[in-house]
């Protein structure tokens, strides 16, 4: 289920990645918007100065009898240099909010490829241990929080600490007094953030794991609404989603209590330091007027208790801004955290060097060409003496006393020793769980082994890039996927670069030609959710025919016809013969009519070989093969 093992906590050091990242994304991008964001800020604190120079002019005027018409063009141009201020400060916030929006969305969209690149090359292994709503969530839950962060948080915190610092240098040169007044109100404030935020961030990151949890419960129930049906657990369902669902509230509730409470009362101490403050400099500027009791650039006056009101204000609006901002920094962080974590995962290893090309004999020697020509070779290029051999693919595979776990300490095959030469018909029989999709997850190196025990035409398996080996590959695997596309289109999927035409020489070979002509639309059929709109057989007829338009020299086929019938799998099994000519075919099936005129049939038991032979042989000695299949068998 979705994100229960959500790490609650950012990495250190995760707040520096990811301004690195964003700053790789956009090198002189970032920098300009830092720049507007800073200009804005120190912009939107200089108008207190200027608002001190008026009421100075004004309260001077008054004391000395000064008319209008003497200080009104001072006034005035202090007043247009506000005006500007203001239009400046406002021209430079819209363009920050400009240039963030395209960082914030160009860097979620570069995230995003990254993640999805990364995905595609990570072993079948990560797939098997993380949890698949996990994963999404990276892409969902994780963005969206990073969003946040990127779009609105860092800014606001890079923009609130700048106000904060220039503000505190201004009210330090009006009154230093006065600003100790302040800082004790921040203090008080910053208290309680502390102790009301960090109970509201941990309700946060709570909160996010109940999404996770909730999402995990529908993405499950929808998928498995059948068997829900089935055994009519609709009301069980219900009840067990209200329960996700609830504890989604209680968090969600605490989280937004905590956050709902923290404004009101950072804005309350706010408003009362702005009272105490007008009272302090009212009381200041009766009792000792003629004294400086500001301490600082500035004689104390009514011009100075003003602005410093206003600028009192501001900054506890500022530092309520940049304790709020740390909170859901805090929260982004751990999204981001988790999304380099899935880009640190480690790749799929890939040592191999010897690669599949063309080639062509010339003087009874191959060698490798650039056009087709229909015979495929091994490149192998030799490190120690430098030389390169062509080796002609063939489909030849040798197993060596393999021995294989998935976990360390839970033996799944143990000394398996096989060969196939090209053009054999190779049958793995054997009870559930015996190890028979474990050897083909061997031969197509989903999982590696140690060096040397499986061989491709005389090449240790591990020395063949992935790719190259795959190319020469037909799988058919036991869960057929279809993806999003029409008919053909999935056909196609087997070779990128088939012709229509073959591709439906490839269904026809295997049989499925005849109920994908009798769609209405035929091979234009749109296949939606993994051919929820097929039947199981024609799935499977479909994979196979997937495997066929590859024209691979060696095919595995894992329980590939298990859910055919048995009239289209003679269509099939005859496709086959034709198809198999030549091939090295590996079959997996619990049919006996699929395995009958193999080579060879292995007989695995809990990952032993226990018995090999034809099938006479095997039916004449009676043995286990005998026993898991005669009834079948007979009642056939
Ligand atoms: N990814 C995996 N991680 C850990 N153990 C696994 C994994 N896949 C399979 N196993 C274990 O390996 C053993 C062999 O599984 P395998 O899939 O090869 O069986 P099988 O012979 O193909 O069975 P079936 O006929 O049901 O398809 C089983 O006991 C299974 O529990
Ligand atoms: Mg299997």
């Amino acid at each position: 289920m979705g994100s229960q093992k959500m790490k609650s906590k950012a990495k250190k050091g995760t707040m520096a990645r990811l301004i690195k990242t964003v700053f790789s994304f956009y090198p002189r991008m970032l920098p300009l918007t830092l720049m507007c964001i800073a200009f804005a800020a120190i912009i939107s604190t200089l108008p207190s100065i200027f608002l001190q120079n008026i009421i100075g002019l004004v309260t001077d005027a008054l004391d000395t009898g000064k008319g209008w018409d003497e200080i009104s063009s001072s006034v005035f141009s202090f007043v247009i240099i506000l005006v500007c201020l203001y239009a400046v400060s406002l021209t430079s916030g819209f363009l920050w909010n400009q240039l963030m929006a395209v960082i914030t969305q160009g860097t979620l969209k570069k995230l995003r490829d990254k993640m999805f690149n990364k995905m595609e090359r990570l072993p079948v292994k990560y797939f098997d241990t993380n949890n698949h709503g996990d994963i999404m969530s990276h892409y969902t839950n994780d963005i969206d929080t990073l969003r946040q962060v990127v779009s609105q948080s860092l800014p606001q915190l890079v923009m609130s600490s700048i106000v904060v610092i220039s503000l505190l240098i201004i009210m330090v040169y009006f009154s230093l007094w006065m600003t100790l007044v302040v800082l004790v109100g921040v203090f008080a404030m910053l208290f309680v953030t502390k102790k009301i935020g960090g109970g509201s961030a941990r309700h946060f990151i709570r909160q996010q794991v109940a999404i996770g949890r909730a999402e995990g419960f529908i993405e499950e129930t929808i998928h498995g609404q059948k068997v829900v049906k089935v055994f009519c657990h609709e009301e069980a369902s219900i009840s067990d989603f209200d329960k996700v669902n609830d504890e989604l509230f209680r968090e969600a509730d605490r989280a937004n209590k905590y956050a709902n409470t923290l404004g009101p009362i950072l804005n309350n101490i706010g408003n009362v330091l702005y009272v105490i403050v007008a009272i302090a400099g009212g009381i200041m500027c009766l009792l000792i007027p003629e004294y400086n009791v500001s301490l600082s650039g500035l004689a104390f006056s009514v011009a100075v208790v003003v602005p410093f009101l206003n600028m009192t204000k501001q900054f506890t609006g500022s530092v309520n801004q940049v304790s709020h901002q740390i909170n859901s920094v805090v929260m982004g962080l751990a999204g981001a955290s988790r999304i380099f974590d899935l880009l640190d995962e480690e790749e799929e290893k890939d040592e191999g060097y010897v690669t599949l090309v063309d080639a062509e004999y010339v003087n009874g020697e191959l060698t490798e060409c650039d056009h087709h020509t229909g015979i495929w070779a091994w490149k192998h290029p030799h490190k120690e003496t430098g030389e390169t051999t062509y080796v002609l693919l063939q489909g030849d595979v040798r197993f060596t006393e393999v021995d294989f776990e998935y976990e360390p300490g839970k033996p799944v095959l143990k000394n398996i020793t096989l060969y196939a030469e090209p053009g054999q018909k190779v049958a793995f029989v054997g009870a559930t769980g015996a190890g028979k999709t474990t050897i083909t997850n061997l031969i197509n190196r989903f999982y590696d082994i140690a060096d040397g025990k499986i061989r491709y035409d005389g090449i240790n398996i591990n020395k063949i890039s992935k790719r190259a080996l795959r190319r020469s590959l037909g799988i058919v695997l036991q869960d057929t996927n279809l993806f999003t596309g029409t008919v053909m289109d999935n056909i196609r999927y087997g070779k990128l670069e088939a012709s229509d035409e073959e591709c439906i020489e490839a269904a026809r070979l295997v049989g499925a030609d005849d109920f994908i002509t009798r769609m209405p639309k035929g091979y234009a059929t749109e296949i939606t959710n993994n051919g929820a709109n097929l039947s199981q057989g024609q799935r499977q007829l479909i994979a196979i025919a997937r495997a066929a338009v590859a024209d691979p020299p060696v095919m595995i086929l894992d329980e590939a016809t298990s859910s055919i019938d048995t009239r289209t799998e003679s269509i099939v099994q005859r496709g086959m013969d034709t198809l198999m000519k030549g091939r090295t075919v590996f079959v997996i099936a619990h049919r006996l009519s699929t395995v009958k005129n193999s080579d060879v049939i292995m007989v695995l038991d809990h990952g032993e070989i226990i018995e090999r032979g034809s099938h006479d042989d095997l039916i004449e000695k009676k043995g286990q093969y005998y026993k898991l299949y005669t009834g079948a068998f007979e009642l056939e």
